[in-house]
C-alpha cells in the first residue's frame, strides 16, 4: 500500500496552478452522454475518481479517453443501461447517470450506492425528484430500476438543497417535456458549471446559483467543447496549508468568488489574502487566531468538504474554537488521528471543541477518506517531524499528485511504494 511521508516545518513558497474541479467534472462527464456526437472536455483533473467515471462510461458503449486534462467522449455507441454493483461502488458519483440515462435511453438500472466514511449519504430526493418528472422507480433490495417513455417538466421542491438531487434532476429535465422548476435548490458553483455546459450543448437553464432553478425542455442536446471550473476545495486546502506553515503561497487560476466564506474565515484567524483576478496570494506570519464558531452548511456557508482541512489551522491557532458539522453526521474521522499528532479536540455530538496547542508532532496516521487524508497532509506539512500516512487512495481521489503539488512548493513529502516502505 503507498504511503505518503512527510518532513515537516517547512514554510510553504512560490506559485501554483490550481486544477479542475472533481465535483463539477463528474456531473459533466454523464452530462455530456445526453448528446450524441463527440464531447470536448478540458481543465478535467486526473484523479482516480475521473477514471472509475471513464470507466463506467466505457461500459456503457461511450469511447472515452483523457489525455493531459482533455477528455474526449464519443457517445454514439451508447447503449447499454446497467450499471454494474462493483462500480456503483466504487463511486457514489455513478449516481449521476441516473437522470443522463433516463434523458437518452429511457431506462437506468443501478444499486444503492449505501453509505460511506462520512455519513448515511441517501439517495431519496434524488429518487422523488425523478420520480416527479414522471419516471417510474422500482426497488428490489440495493437495485434500482427507473423507466420512462417521456419525461415530463414538474414542479419539485426539495426537502434539502443536496447538490447532487439538483444536478440529476437537472440534467433528467433537460430533455423532459415542459417547463421544470427546482424550488430549494442547492447553490454550489459546480451546479453553475453543470447548468453553463448543459446550456453549451442546446440545453434552456436559468438560475444556478440560485435557489430556484427552471428547465425548459428542448427536443436534442448537441455536443460541445467545454472547460470545467477550477477546484475550490483543492484551492482551500492549499490556502490552509500555506496558512498554518507560515508560508506565502500564489494560487494561479481560482476563482475567490467561489470561496468567499473560507477567505471570510481564514481572515478572521489572521492569514493575509490579497486577490487579484483569478491569482490569490495567501501568506500567515503569525500564529493564527482561534474562530468563535465556524458551521458548516450548504454554498454560501462555510463547505463541509474543507471542515477537516480547517480544523488542522484551528488545532493550532491561539484559543478555543467550535467547529459544527451540519451536513455529513459522520465527519469527525480525522480527530482520532489529529489527537495522534497532539491536537486538542473534543468532540459532542456534531460540534468538535478546538483548544489550540502550540505545535503538531509527526506520527503514523491514516487516511479515513478524502477530505479528512487532506487534513492529514497539512498536519503533517505544519508537525515537526515525520509523518507518515496511509491509506492515500482516499486522497488520490480529489487532489492530483498532491506530492508533486506541494513538494513545487517546497514541501517535504514523498509518496512510497510498499517495496520502499518495507525498506525503511
Ligand atoms: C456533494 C459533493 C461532496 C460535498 C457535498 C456537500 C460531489 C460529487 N460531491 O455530495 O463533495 O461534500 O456535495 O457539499 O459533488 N441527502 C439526503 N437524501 C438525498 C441526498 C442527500 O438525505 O437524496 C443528504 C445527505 O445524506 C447529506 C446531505 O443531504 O447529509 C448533503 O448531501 P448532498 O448535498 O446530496 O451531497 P452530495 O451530492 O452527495
Amino acid at each position: 500500500m503507498e504511503k505518503l511521508v512527510i518532513e515537516g516545518g517547512k514554510p510553504l513558497s512560490g506559485a501554483i496552478k490550481i486544477h479542475g474541479a472533481k465535483n463539477a467534472a463528474l456531473p459533466i462527464l454523464a452530462a455530456a452522454i445526453m448528446a450524441e456526437g463527440t464531447v470536448t472536455l478540458t481543465n478535467v483533473p486526473e484523479l482516480s475518481d475521473i477514471g472509475v467515471m471513464l470507466g463506467i462510461l466505457r461500459s456503457l458503449g461511450c469511447e472515452a479517453e483523457q489525455q493531459g486534462d482533455t477528455v474526449t467522449l464519443n457517445t454514439m455507441g451508447i447503449h447499454q443501461t446497467h450499471i454494474p454493483e462493483h462500480l456503483m461502488s466504487q463511486m457514489r458519483s455513478s449516481i449521476f447517470l441516473m437522470g443522463p440515462l433516463l434523458a437518452r435511453l429511457g431506462r437506468v438500472e443501478l444499486y444503492q450506492p449505501g453509505g460511506c466514511a462520512i455519513g448515511e449519504r441517501k439517495i431519496d430526493l434524488h429518487l422523488k425528484g425523478l420520480s416527479a418528472l414522471g419516471a417510474k422507480i422500482e426497488e428490489t433490495g440495493s437495485k434500482i430500476v427507473c423507466t420512462a417513455e417521456q419525461l415530463l417538466g414538474a414542479e419539485i421542491a426539495l426537502d434539502f438543497p443536496s447538490v447532487g438531487a439538483t444536478e440529476n434532476i437537472m440534467m433528467a429535465a433537460v430533455m423532459a417535456k415542459g417547463m421544470t422548476t427546482i424550488i430549494g435548490a442547492a447553490r454550489e458553483p459546480e451546479i453553475q458549471d453543470l447548468q453553463n455546459f448543459l446550456n453549451s450543448m442546446g440545453a434552456n437553464i436559468i438560475g444556478a446559483g440560485t435557489d430556484t432553478i427552471t428547465i425548459e425542455g428542448v427536443k436534442e442536446l448537441a455536443p460541445c467543447t467545454y472547460r470545467i471550473i477550477p477546484d475550490r476545495i483543492v484551492a482551500g486546502t492549499v490556502m490552509i496549508a500555506a496558512a498554518v506553515t507560515k508560508g506565502n503561497v500564489t494560487l494561479e487560476r481560482v476563482n475567490p468568488a467561489h470561496l468567499t466564506s473560507a477567505i471570510h474565515v481564514l481572515k478572521r484567524t489572521g492569514v493575509q489574502i490579497a486577490i487579484d483576478g483569478d491569482i490569490m496570494n495567501v501568506s500567515c506570519l503569525t500564529r493564527p487566531k482561534a474562530v468563535e464558531r465556524i458551521i458548516t452548511s450548504p454554498h454560501p456557508a462555510f463547505p463541509t468538504d474543507l471542515q477537516s482541512q480547517i480544523m488542522v489551522l484551528l488545532s493550532l491557532a491561539d484559543g478555543l474554537s467550535i467547529v459544527k458539522e451540519t451536513v455529513f453526521e459522520g465527519r469527525f474521522k480525522h480527530v482520532d488521528e489529529l489527537s495522534r499528532m497532539g491536537a486538542d479536540i473534543r468532540v459532542d455530538l456534531n460540534s468538535a471543541f478546538i483548544r489550540g496547542v502550540p505545535r503538531l508532532y509527526g506520527a503514523s496516521v491514516e487516511a479515513t477518506d478524502l477530505r479528512a487524508g487532506a487534513a492529514l497532509v497539512i498536519a503533517g506539512l505544519a508537525a515537526q517531524g515525520t509523518t507518515i500516512i496511509d491509506q492515500i487512495h482516499h486522497i488520490d481521489r480529489g487532489y492530483d499528485r498532491i506530492e508533486l503539488m506541494l513538494t513545487q512548493l517546497g514541501a517535504k513529502i514523498q509518496r512510497t511504494t510498499p517495496v520502499q516502505t518495507e525498506k525503511h
